[in-house]
């Protein structure tokens, strides 16, 4: 399978969410909308800005009863791929998967957060946490997908480690990329679409190298192209 790209529209703003959604869709498989953008304007907002699925990414953590209801409260969105938290533990995974099956064959691919790119080992230990971010993203890599979920939102540094450790059945999408020369932002490990394609990556997620780009469309093509290339 080639791997596919996912634009991240990452914006408060309606207007400009809108703009970067007409001119990059026809070059991505799907479009990534989040927290930001739905807090800020909620379902009618989304469903303004395309009538497609969508990646909806809101990072679900709760109780299961409540994270189910949060699966509930979107379905309606016909989310193509939804967030959560692998953390939130088994019950919670198990509780938003029952939920999400009621939209049958349209129901949205699950994907389990593991552990925060931002969480370093320090910050793990802190929290209670005793080994490194690796063995904790398999941990919670292998729990999240026995309780239910279809997949993992992965850094590039880990995507291959957990390809290798979980065969090619879950769904893997990276963040993190930048296509070779791009300015890299605050992402501080970064990998090129290439390289992630090639490691095991299902999708891939590209926010500013698209949406801060001169031409957004033509950025997005050509990412698409390079995935294309690297098939
Ligand atoms: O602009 P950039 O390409 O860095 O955007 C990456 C997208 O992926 C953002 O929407 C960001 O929130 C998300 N993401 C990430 N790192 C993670 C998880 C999600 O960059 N570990």
């Amino acid at each position: 399978m080639p791997t596919g790209l996912i634009a991240a529209l990452d914006t408060t703003d309606a207007a400009q969410a809108q703009r970067w959604a007409n001119a990059v869709a026809p070059h991505c498989g799907l479009l990534k909308l989040g927290l930001e953008f739905f807090l800020a304007h909620g379902a009618e907002g989304l469903r303004g800005i395309t009538q497609r699925p969508i990646f909806l990414d809101l990072k679900l953590h709760d109780i299961p009863n409540t994270a189910a209801g949060g699966v509930r409260a979107v379905l309606p969105l016909r989310p193509a791929m939804l967030t959560l938290h692998a953390s939130g533990g088994a019950a919670m995974i198990g509780a938003a998967r029952k939920e999400a099956e009621k939209a049958g064959a349209e129901r949205p691919i699950l994907l389990a957060v593991t552990v925060l790119t931002s969480m370093d080992t320090e910050a793990l230990h802190s929290i209670g946490v005793a080994g490194g971010p690796r063995q904790q993203v398999l941990r919670l890599a292998r729990l999240a997908l026995d309780a239910g979920a279809d997949g993992l939102v992965c850094s590039a540094q880990e995507v291959a480690m957990l390809r290798d450790a979980l065969g090619d059945g879950p769904t893997l999408v990276v963040p993190g990329i930048r296509p070779a020369g791009a300015d890299i932002g605050d992402q501080s490990r970064v990998m090129t679409p290439t390289d992630a394609a090639r490691a095991g990556a299902s999708w891939i997620v590209v926010g500013r190298p698209i949406t801060q780009a001169s031409n957004p469309a033509q950025a997005a093509a050509a990412i698409a192209a390079e995935l294309g290339a690297a098939a």
